[in-house]
């Protein structure tokens, strides 16, 4: 296969050199572009650019693959835990027991947050969305927290810190939402146990661990661990590369998966179902109006900028789905309608051909509300899913000599020079 590209610009050609990756994907590599040319690319939001090299996550959108430090995520889902699988990301191999034991210990010990901090919450007004208080806590950390002067220690402590508090953050803002008094973490429980505790234990109910409910989050946050250049984890690459703290480009990350076209969509998904079921109308009508390019609505959980198949996510949490449904001996409405979409979507041509198929967002919804968690904070859960990634990706990049300052160009539009006019002669 080739190992450069020509590309003739007027009278002249240039070479540019291809770069392959360990799985075989290629591409151009157009650094020297500007400087030899004197253009640019131009691909509006990126679907054919890659910011960086990466050896975290591999993914392969039309086989439907997906591999976190090359292990497949089915494995993980099936055999690992969610603490696991961020050492595993985050340090790029899998613990030994002892190094295992010495993270959980470290999370454990870095599980409560600063008593000063309670008193954010309390002047968020009561309706403030989980996602914006979960970015602006994270943003605090660090003026609790500030970094420590040796940089490898400092990383590492930081790492776990957050990866502990962000469960504690998460659930004190649905406490404090709903005037309770807040659970502290408890160090005899697991991670996932700690944050279900934290969220439903109560003085007039206690909460009562249950094993299956611990191994759906495990499941569910595992699958949410890392996703290669998606919009937040590339916000989080970009506000590092100015060399900011972690704890600032985690908030960003986290304001960045907000919205309902990318880690708001779980959040979204429940809303259109509830929407679909209060109407009266048929899914079918739903799937037409997807289908009509006149109208803005979209099927929310379907399509991704890179599964042209079923994303393998959406199939096992599918089935995770379906077990803690059985387990809680809930019948939601909202799945029967959800899986009646699914069947009309995949048999029609529209879906088939514009390759749209449920994302990992699809059926999480279900799954989340089946656990008691409230609507509101179904993109919580994801941003905490994703933090193991965004920090391993964050590390990889402050670590890769060759990272830079992230400053894309464009091809400005706008007038030719004109001059100032006083605003007397303005009109
Ligand atoms: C996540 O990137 C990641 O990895 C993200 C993520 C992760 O783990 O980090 O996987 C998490 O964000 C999953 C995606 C969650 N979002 C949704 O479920 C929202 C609904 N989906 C879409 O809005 C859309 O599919 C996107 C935003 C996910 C992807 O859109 P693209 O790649 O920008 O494609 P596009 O908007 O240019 O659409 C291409 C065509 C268009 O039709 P034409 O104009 O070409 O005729 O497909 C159509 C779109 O109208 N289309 C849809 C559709 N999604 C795309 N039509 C109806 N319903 C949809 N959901």
């Amino acid at each position: 296969m080739s190992k450069t590209v020509k590309l003739t610009i007027d009278d002249a050609t240039y070479e540019f050199p291809i770069v392959e990756g360990s799985q075989g994907e290629r591409a151009i590599d157009i650094s020297t572009l500007r400087q030899r040319t004197g253009m640019i690319t131009l691909d509006v939001g990126y679907a054919n650019t890659g910011s960086c090299t990466s050896r975290i996550t591999f993914m392969d959108g039309e086989r439907g693959i997906l591999r976190y430090r090359g292990i497949p995520v089915e494995q993980l889902a099936q055999h690992s835990s969610f603490v696991e699988t961020a050492y595993l990301l985050i340090f790029g191999s899998l613990p030994t027991q002892r190094e295992l034991t010495r993270f959980s210990v470290l999370l454990n010990d870095a599980s409560l947050v600063h008593e000063d901090m309670k008193v954010f919450y309390q002047n968020f007004p009561r309706a403030s969305h989980p996602m914006g208080i979960l970015s602006a806590m994270v943003n605090a950390l660090r003026s609790f927290y500030p970094e420590l002067q040796d940089v490898e220690e400092e990383v590492d402590v930081t790492v776990t810190r957050l990866l502990s508090k962000v469960r504690t953050l998460a659930a004190m803002s649905y406490k404090i939402s709903r005037g309770h008094t807040v659970v502290y973490p408890r160090p005899d429980l697991s991670y996932c146990a700690n944050f279900l505790n934290m969220m439903f234990n109560s003085p007039v109910k206690p909460y009562v661990i249950d094993d299956e409910m611990v191994a759906a989050l495990n499941v569910f946050w595992i699958l949410h661990a890392d996703h290669e250049q998606n919009c937040s984890t590339s916000t989080v690459r970009m506000v590092g590369s100015g060399r900011v703290n972690l704890y600032a480009s985690i908030s960003a990350g986290i304001a960045a998966l907000w919205g309902p076209l990318h880690g708001g969509a779980n959040q979204a998904v429940i809303e259109m179902l509830q929407d679909i079921a209060a109407s009266g109308r048929s899914p079918r009508h739903y799937i037409e109006r997807a289908k009509d390019r006149n109208d803005s609505f979209r099927l929310m959980g379907f399509g991704h900028r890179v599964y042209k198949t079923y994303d393998p996510r959406a199939r096992i949490i599918k089935g995770t789905c379906d077990r803690v449904l059985a387990k809680q001996r809930i019948v939601d409405p909202l799945l029967d309608i959800a899986h009646e979409v699914e069947e009309l979507a995949l048999k029609d041509d529209y879906f088939l051909e514009h390759h749209l198929y449920p994302n990992v967002d699809f059926y999480s919804g279900i799954m989340l509300r089946a656990m008691g968690i409230p609507t509101n904070m179904f993109t919580v859960m994801f941003a905490i899913g994703r933090l193991p990634g965004w920090i391993a990706q964050w590390k990889e990049s402050m670590d890769d000599n060759e990272w830079k300052l992230c400053r894309p160009r464009q091809i400005y539009t706008g007038p030719p020079q004109i001059d100032y006019v006083p605003v007397k002669s303005r009109g």
